[in-house]
């Protein structure tokens, strides 16, 4: 596996790929990875000839009592992780090379509504950092599919977006959450968790499953639904930022809507978790 911190040795590297008929599959990551992250490796290898993955713990995304300086790094066990994986380039850029200019003059790339609502409005400005430096680097890699995790079902849905507005050939993959055993989908931001509030984590997901047979059952009022699921979650020792049920493409649902997503945010002692359920009320078939 190659490994560079480098623009040109990047460019030069996918250009004579391209040129020998590969497809380029892109991961672009914020390092300690976790299987959720190697599920997302996977799935650009079923699709793609050459796989590059990026590690870059993105300032711009992070507001400033956020945990930008105690994010987890491991480059190392990140790397071997990746080769392991099949991966063939792997870039890994300083600061300095993503954002060359002070960040107050930075051009950014925003995405109005869908990044205003949910993790927008409890991050503000976290998005137009995500959806900046993803576009950098779809620029700098040049790749022919991205790969994204469903976890960050909103973070998928700017991307989507960002891409389809600009118009760039680039096609957009979501893989579904990958889970711990007991549940509890993984994140790197789980590490901060301790022994007492591990145990405890995994009654988000087991919440917002109970929730989904609520919705399954019939239940309709979804305001009520979210307020009793935020009560149940405070009960367990979490403080929900938000809990909501949206259609897929984030707008609200109106009855009679059978596709469904249940969005949740809550913070457990001083580590927020997130989750989401995509859920479908279709009739059931017989076949
Ligand atoms: O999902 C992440 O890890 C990050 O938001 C991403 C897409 C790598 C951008 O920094």
């Amino acid at each position: 596996m190659l490994q560079t911190d480098n623009i040109e040795s990047l460019r030069e590297r996918v250009a004579a790929w391209r040129a020998a008929g590969a497809r380029i599959g892109f991961v672009p990551t914020m390092g300690n990875l976790h299987a959720g992250h190697l599920k997302l490796i996977e799935v650009a290898r079923g699709q793609c000839e050459r796989v590059v993955a990026s590690i870059f713990v993105n300032p711009l995304q992070f507001g400033p009592n956020e945990d930008f300086t105690r994010y987890p790094r491991t480059p190392g066990a990140d790397c071997a992780a990746l080769e392991h994986a099949g991966v063939d380039l792997v870039f890994m850029p300083s600061v300095e090379t993503m954002y060359p200019r002070p960040l107050a003059q930075l051009t950014r790339v925003s995405v109005p509504q869908l990044g205003d609502m949910l993790e927008g409005a409890h991050r503000p400005g976290h998005f137009d950092g995500v959806s900046t430096v993803v576009a950098r680097l779809f620029n700098l890699v040049q790749a022919d599919v991205a790969v994204f995790g469903e976890k960050d079902w909103q973070q998928l849905a700017i991307i989507q977006r960002m891409v389809d507005d600009l118009g760039w050939p680039i096609g957009i993959v979501g893989v579904p959450t990958v889970r711990e055993a007991d549940g509890l989908a993984m994140s790197s931001r789980n590490g901060y968790l301790s022994a007492a509030e591990r145990a405890v984590a995994p009654r988000l997901a087991r919440t917002l499953n109970e929730m989904a047979g609520l919705l399954r059952a019939g239940e309709h009022d979804y305001a009520a639904l979210e307020r009793a699921t935020c009560a149940v979650l405070a009960e367990d020792g979490f403080r929900a930022d938000y809990v909501s049920i949206r259609r897929p493409d984030l707008h609200a649902p109106e009855r009679g809507d059978t596709q469904l997503i249940i969005l949740a945010a809550a913070w457990l002692g001083s580590t927020r978790l997130i989750d989401n359920l995509p859920i479908s009320l279709g009739p059931v078939s017989l076949e």
